[in-house]
């Protein structure tokens, strides 16, 4: 197969926000007990937090970490998440069926977020607690001083605020299995209520309303469009959550799951677009996709259906799924689709970070390793820069179930004026597809330089007995000559290709 792709410097999707490259920390599993905290490992600093977990974060390089859930946050009150960790109760965690020790809370996660240099994106629990307690909350936050909970604040050891800009107004109430789900008329005007009273207190905060937890939910466009008839007027963003995974051995529909994303995203800014049109409204509200990655969800619902009473225990091994190279290739076409929507998808977090559904993964006492989807989310957060380039593409096709013909290969470019960077997949599942690229545009004269993600055997993957098996690989096929650039794509691959 072939694609011909042009790409020219005047045709700017939009910038690409540091934010689109966040990722996600729940109190899930062993996300934060024996994932990123875990006092006594050799790696561990005195604050208990490991420091290989911290340098494997720092070169993922994500940006906006959102914390503390996803479903956990339903259930969760924060302030046994504050004050003297000694003190600080034990609790169900109805959402994992798991005990919450609240040894980490809201300044052990901050501390580590500094560590890490990212910036910490907050949800409120809007299921079972509602307006006055995320008042409260962001009291606690982001108040300099002068009342009890600023003055609560600075007793737990931290005077000045926290000062956090981006809030989630709860996690997926429009799903079933959310403590405190609602239908879309009554979240709301919840969310709509919420936000008004945080405005409040600060005027500057970024507020995000949940949308759908899923394309794939019955309520889909509807639930966008009741919860924003009421809130649109208070919100910032709309949330997406998409997981995607291989179905009864379908790699070819797997491999274009960007192709839904794509139509997500397309589907949520024209229902977003509609209720500004009917609202006669100058503001634009944009998309939070505040939970995406590849998920084998269905392994999570069997175990779901089976616990008993006297089950909780700390920290358990749950969604611990482990990242093969076509997992890692389908990651980076959910990327590509991310930056193709730049203009209006202006926040996203991969979900999760450490250990559940993670890129990154620890063993108790032991080490901690790169899961294979892991090597497109850092290369595209670090190589992607300036503004988001539309790509026209003449591409061959390919069939799938799911998704009928489409282009052989996904294809997102991005240039900050002095680099390009090109973003590839070939979804051929046996054959290389050649592609070329014309630049004259940009009138190139440097190196090209080629990395990406492939492997003869797809179901690659790391795990704690050969953590390295699969890297980055050079793909030396790449030539630039007269500002057209030429590079075959091995089969079932990601490339990422920059010019200086
Ligand atoms: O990321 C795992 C879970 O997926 C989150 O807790 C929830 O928001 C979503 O359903």
């Amino acid at each position: 197969p072939r694609a011909h792709l042009t790409i020219n410097p005047a045709f700017t999707i939009g910038p690409v926000r540091r934010r689109l490259f966040g990722g996600f920390v729940e109190h899930l599993g062993r996300h934060i007990y024996d994932g990123i905290h875990e006092p006594g490992h050799p790696s561990a600093g005195p604050d208990g937090f490991r420091r290989d977990v911290v340098e494997l974060v720092k070169e993922l390089g994500v940006s906006t970490v959102r914390y503390p859930g996803g479903n956990f946050v339903s259930g969760y009150n924060w302030e046994d998440g504050v004050g003297p960790v000694a003190e600080r109760p034990r609790r169900l965690d109805l959402a994992w069926h798991s005990t919450e020790t609240n040894q980490v809370g809201l300044h052990e996660f901050q501390h580590w977020l500094d560590l890490v240099g990212s910036e910490l994106m907050l949800a409120v629990n809007l299921g079972t607690r509602g307006p006055k307690e995320a008042v409260e909350l962001l009291e606690y936050t982001n108040l300099p001083a002068g009342t009890a909970r600023a003055e609560q604040r600075a007793a737990n050891g931290r005077e000045k605020p926290f000062g956090i800009a981006m809030w989630c107004l709860g996690n997926e109430m429009d799903g079933p299995w959310q403590l405190g789900h609602r239908d879309a008329t009554d979240y709301g005007k919840l969310a709509s209520m919420t936000a008004k009273a945080m405005r409040q207190v600060d005027q500057n905060l970024e507020l995000v309303a949940c949308g759908s937890s899923g394309r794939g939910m019955p309520t889909f466009g509807e639930w966008e469009r009741v919860v924003l008839n009421h809130a649109y007027d208070d919100v910032d963003y709309i949330s997406c959550h998409a997981y995607y995974q291989e179905h009864d051995g379908d790699l070819a529909s797997f491999l274009a799951s960007g192709v839904d994303m794509d139509t997500y995203i397309e589907s949520v800014v024209a229902t977003v677009d509609h209720v500004r049109t009917v609202k006669r409204s100058s503001k634009r509200v944009d998309l939070a996709f505040d939970e995406w990655n590849i998920w084998y969800m269905s392994r999570w619902q069997e175990k779901a259906r089976t616990f008993t009473i006297d089950e909780w225990p700390v920290a358990p091994r749950l969604l611990e799924d482990r990242y093969t190279v076509a997992d890692a290739v389908v990651l980076g076409g959910l990327l590509i689709s991310l930056l193709n929507h730049a203009d209006r998808v202006t926040s996203a977090n991969l979900a999760q970070l450490v250990n559940v559904i993670a890129p990154i993964m620890t063993e108790p006492g032991g080490p901690a390793w790169r899961q294979t989807t892991f090597f497109p989310f850092s290369v595209t957060s670090h190589a992607a820069r300036g503004d988001a380039l539309r790509v026209l593409a003449d591409a061959d096709e390919t069939t799938t179930a799911t998704f009928g013909s489409v282009p052989v290969v996904a294809a997102a470019a991005t240039s900050d004026g002095t680099g390009l960077s090109v973003f590839l997949q070939n979804r051929h599942l046996t054959e290389a597809t050649t592609v070329t690229i014309d630049l004259r545009a940009f009138q190139p004269t440097g190196a090209v330089s080629a990395q990406g993600i492939w492997d003869t055997d797809v179901r690659a993957a790391n795990d704690l007995r050969d953590p390295h098996r699969v890297g980055l690989r050079n793909n030396d096929t790449a030539r630039l000559s007269d500002g057209l650039l030429t590079v075959e794509l091995p089969p079932v691959s990601w490339t990422a290709l920059t010019v200086p």
